[in-house]
């Protein structure tokens, strides 16, 4: 079976905010130390929704390298890259379309909602219609077994695995597969090659999962198999094909959702967002003017926390007691709602503090970001390359 790996990106279109932080990037940062990890700047899916105005790409790209240091992300440990960099995406991204049928890409759910979501800009364009696809060859093309991202883009990798089942499907026909297959079989020993066949069976005619399972695992622990035999017997597993691409998992952010400054959703197009390198005083400032339960006109009118913005930020960063504290002193009009958003304040400040002190040295010098993304492209290039090489001959355009 291929190598762990986890692939995810983002789309350089502004500074990052803490709902990036919460929704996002605290998930890579866990994954980073139990995975292999490679994190990209999707600057071509930028380019899709922001043809027209490619300097805020450009612009962002670097900031968000940045961003993602403040926030912890470890270049020792993860790889970090930008997309256009590896152009090989591109060329899986073309080989990938030729047997893409357009009704599963106008299916996708993104794709209507955000071609009404931003009205203002013509997104009947070729490469927005491409962009679940372009996303699927930028995970494929590593092998990935996970990606982590929020909801929304679940229907992105459930496409991402169609994809790769149906190239598999056409393309993993290998002359003699059965024949070679049941060679492997045999050098299984007996004993295991029974079982393995058993538990196929019970996979194909009983949709087991855990009869998958078990051969599985039983392949990984086989050390009488080389590694072509052992990709022929995962792929004889499940059909009659080879497995050239992977069928990745999503891993869902279970993170809630951070309330921006107005109750919604933190969100860059709600402009309800401090940023994640926001300066202290502008964050002061932006929670002090945040708006509280309208009821609340005066110092002593009683309040209701459930119809209050600052609430929901005491949820994600307050205590227990603090939060008690609250209630009580809102509903009560025991304490003033300056008072109240001292915490929020002291709470948001104290995150960014480190980050703050992480972002430093790179903007100091930036050349040590241009170095670690240089480092990341080229590890990624490598594996890219690799893939491309069995994609290309599978295609039948290996020319050698
Ligand atoms: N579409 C993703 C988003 O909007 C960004 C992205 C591009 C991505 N390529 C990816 C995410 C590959 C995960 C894997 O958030
Ligand atoms: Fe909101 Fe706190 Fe004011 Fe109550 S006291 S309305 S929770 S800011």
């Amino acid at each position: 079976m291929y190598p762990d790996r986890v692939v995810s990106g983002m789309r350089p279109t502004g500074a990052l905010h803490l709902g990036h932080y919460h929704g996002a990037l605290k998930n890579w940062i866990r994954l980073q130390s139990e995975h292999p990890c490679l994190f990209f700047v999707a600057d071509w899916h930028a380019l899709t929704t922001h043809y027209d105005d490619p300097a805020v790409v450009e612009r962002s790209a670097w900031d968000m390298v940045i961003d993602w240091l403040a926030a912890g992300i470890d270049p020792s440990q993860a790889s970090i890259f930008i997309q256009s960099r590896v152009p090989e995406h591109a060329e899986l991204h073309l080989l990938l379309s030729m047997a893409t049928p357009l009704g599963w890409l106008e299916r996708v759910p993104t794709y209507k909602d955000q071609i009404e979501n931003l009205a203002g800009k013509d997104l009947a364009t070729y490469g927005f219609l491409g962009y679940p696809l372009l996303q699927a060859a930028d995970v494929l093309i590593y092998r990935a077994s996970m990606v982590p991202v929020g909801e929304d883009q679940l229907p992105h990798v459930e496409m991402m695995r169609e994809i790769a089942r149906r190239f598999n499907h056409i393309y993993g026909r290998e002359k003699g597969f059965e024949e070679k297959a049941m060679a492997a079989v045999r050098k299984l020993g007996s004993k295991r090659a029974k079982l393995y066949l058993e538990l196929r069976t019970a996979y194909h005619q009983e949709g087991d999962d855990e009869a998958l399972d078990q051969a599985r695992a039983m392949l990984e622990d086989a050390g009488s198999l080389s590694n072509v035999d052992r990709e022929r017997l995962f792929g004889y597993l499940q059909g009659s094909r080879k497995i050239i691409l992977v069928e990745p998992e999503a891993r869902l952010t279970e993170a809630a959702r951070l309330p921006g400054l107005d109750g919604r959703k933190m969100s860059k197009s709600y402009a309800n967002g401090i940023a994640l390198r926001e300066d202290r005083a502008s964050v002061v400032k932006k929670i002090r003017t945040m708006p509280t339960d309208p009821a609340r006109v005066r110092r002593t009118d009683p309040g209701d926390p459930a119809r209050c913005p600052v609430w929901q930020l005491h949820e994600v960063y307050s205590d227990a007691a603090t939060r008690d504290w609250v209630v009580k002193g809102c509903t009560s009009a025991g304490i003033g709602c300056l008072e109240c958003k001292q915490p929020v304040v002291d709470g948001v400040l104290a995150e960014q503090e480190p980050m703050h002190e992480r972002a430093q040295p790179y903007l100091d010098d930036p050349s040590l970001v241009r170095a670690i993304v240089a480092d990341g492209c080229e590890r990624a290039l490598k594996l890219a390359q690799e893939t491309m090489r069995d994609v290309r001959e599978a295609m039948g355009i290996s020319y050698t």
